[in-house]
């Protein structure tokens, strides 16, 4: 068994914090583990939590698309969340929650060692690159660190809600690629 499936099987255990006691399905991650281009989310909602896989609802439908603007789809990246069980009524993520679940991300991303992480909204921002992250000023930015750079663009259920916002996150996936190539190469 991959160290992926392994960790995938502990955690499907998981009972570090309260959301494990109202989950239908705990959402690990999917795509490729050994690809240089990880995106980051915020927990799963109704029907990620129905069916134990990020982004199906029609939050994951616009991010599907935002990856073929990129010439990428589900299998040539590694798609999970900050949380991996629904936060009741799509509540944020409680910091304790955050904390409690950070293991098993941390646990994906040494095993994934990407070259770039796409945090996918404020939650995952500020989790990832900084606890003062703004997302309206600061999407599309660099960070570096540990080797790895980190960028975060609008959440794609912020997309749904403001189609203003769209024109710039066209931009910003545009840059990700253009980064993308001159880090790694994808299949
Ligand atoms: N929103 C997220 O942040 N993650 C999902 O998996 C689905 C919706």
């Amino acid at each position: 068994m991959s160290d992926m499936d392994t960790l995938k099987q502990q955690c499907m255990q998981c009972q570090n914090c309260g959301l494990a006691a109202t989950r239908t399905n705990l959402v690990f991650g999917v795509g490729n583990p050994e690809s240089p281009l990880v995106f980051v989310g915020e927990g799963p909602g109704e029907q990620e939590d129905l069916q134990g896989e990020p982004f199906v609802g029609r939050a994951g439908k616009l991010l599907d698309i935002m990856l073929e603007i990129m010439e990428l789809d589900r299998s040539s990246v590694y798609i999970c969340n900050i949380v991996k069980c629904r936060p009741p009524k799509n509540r944020d993520p409680y910091p304790e929650e955050r904390e409690a679940c950070s293991q098993w991300l941390t646990r994906q991303l040494e095993i994934i060692s990407p070259k770039i992480i796409v945090c996918l909204g404020r939650i995952a921002a500020t989790s990832l690159i900084d606890p003062d992250f703004r997302i309206t000023r600061q999407h599309g930015q660099w960070f570096s660190r540990d080797g790895i750079s980190y960028t975060a663009i609008y959440h794609p259920a912020a997309l749904l809600r403001d189609v203003g916002k769209r024109p710039e996150t066209f931009m910003d996936l545009k840059e990700i690629r253009r980064k993308l190539d001159a880090v790694a190469s994808v299949d």
